[in-house]
């Protein structure tokens, strides 16, 4: 009873901060992203009568390991109740061995959780012999996202995808907006020096709704998602770029204003803001977005990559740089870690 999933980690253009249910996951919009190529979870899942109890091992593409604990927080902790929920779903009792290797380094700031939550829900659900729910996507969609991530949910289908808005667990689910060949974005991910310990998104989107800003967040979102969907089907840059801008600004707003306040950007953060700015009066094409943390994520086309890239590595905070294009969602494949 073994199987292996591969999955991308995404960047949204429209970003999931706060929730309608903290239980269920339910968002409070359509989010929508695009799968990112370089950073990818390979996990295989094995579940058998060899093991005394279920062990997770994450191993980064710099080969440090950690095994996670259920204790370690709220994603881990729902990652192990994923592993319950198999065993109760097809009513056995055997423990399971699972191993996810990411292709980039572990603990960069990366979101590595939307990689790897998405690898290991499909991983265990084809182990188990659930592999009808793998290969539909939007319940494998759904699995995801109670498994401990919105963002995760997105993964799941190839190349520009979104999670729908929805009002129960059935109504939200991913949908792809177009394949990974509809268009050449390229993300350079600018991984920065780390500095302040990060807060957790779980923590974050339960204390979302103590920041004044968020419910005049909720309100302005209302037809947002749909302009930058269809700005993607049209590949209209320039319109996605002030969408997405527009929107992280006004998650961080969100985030900083909360209660207590959490602050994801740095200095690093700031000066990468005011370069974009200089590099569009440049010509260049190219915007900024940040999910939970500091490191900017830097969407351009494949035209102005390497000149981004180089622009990027340049600047003092930049530890590396990762260069995404558009990739396939989730996939079972056949080679097993183990
Ligand atoms: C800021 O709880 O879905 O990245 O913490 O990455 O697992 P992880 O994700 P989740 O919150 C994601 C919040 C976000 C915005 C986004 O990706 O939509």
């Amino acid at each position: 009873m073994k199987a292996t999933a591969s999955s991308p980690a995404n960047i949204a253009f429209i970003k999931y901060w706060g929730r309608k249910d903290d239980k269920l996951l339910l968002p409070l919009s359509t989010t929508n992203s695009m799968n990112l190529s370089n950073c990818i979870a390979t996990t295989t899942v094995e579940f058998s009568e060899n093991y005394s109890e279920d062990t997770i091992t994450i191993v980064g593409s710099n080969d440090s390991t950690k095994e996670l604990k259920k204790s370690d927080g709220d994603k881990t902790e729902m990652l192990f109740n994923t592993l319950e929920r198999i065993r109760t779903l097809k009513k056995f009792k055997l423990k399971a061995k699972v191993v996810s290797k990411l292709n980039f380094p572990f603990q960069a700031g990366v979101a590595s959780s939307a990689a790897g939550i998405s690898a290991l829900v499909a991983a265990g659900f084809e182990a188990a012999g659930l592999s009808e729910k793998v290969k539909d996507k939007k319940e494998l969609s759904r699995e995801v996202r109670i498994s401990g991530s919105v963002s995760a949910a997105r993964s799941v289908e190839d190349g520009f995808t979104e999670v729908v808005y929805g009002e129960t667990h059935n109504d939200v689910y991913v949908q792809q907006i177009a394949d990974e060949k509809h268009w050449d974005l390229v993300d350079i991910v600018a991984v920065l020096n780390p500095e302040a310990k990060k807060m957790t998104t779980t923590f974050g989107h339960e204390v979302a709704f103590t920041s004044p800003f968020m419910k005049a967040r909720v309100e302005y979102l209302n037809g947002i998602p749909e302009q930058a969907r269809q700005a993607i089907l049209e590949k209209d840059f320039d319109t996605l770029a002030t969408l997405s801008e527009i929107d992280s600004i006004n998650m961080h707003a969100v985030m900083m204003t909360s209660n207590p306040a959490i602050f994801y950007l740095s200095a690093g953060s700031m000066e990468f803001i005011k370069k974009v700015q200089e590099w569009r009066e440049e010509g260049i094409k190219v915007f900024f977005t940040f999910d939970a943390g500091p490191n900017p994520h830097l969407i351009t086309t494949s035209e102005f990559a390497h000149i981004i890239k180089k622009k990027a590595e340049e600047i003092s905070y930049t530890q590396f740089t990762i260069y995404n294009e558009p990739c396939k969602g989730t996939q079972i494949i056949q080679d097993h870690l183990f």
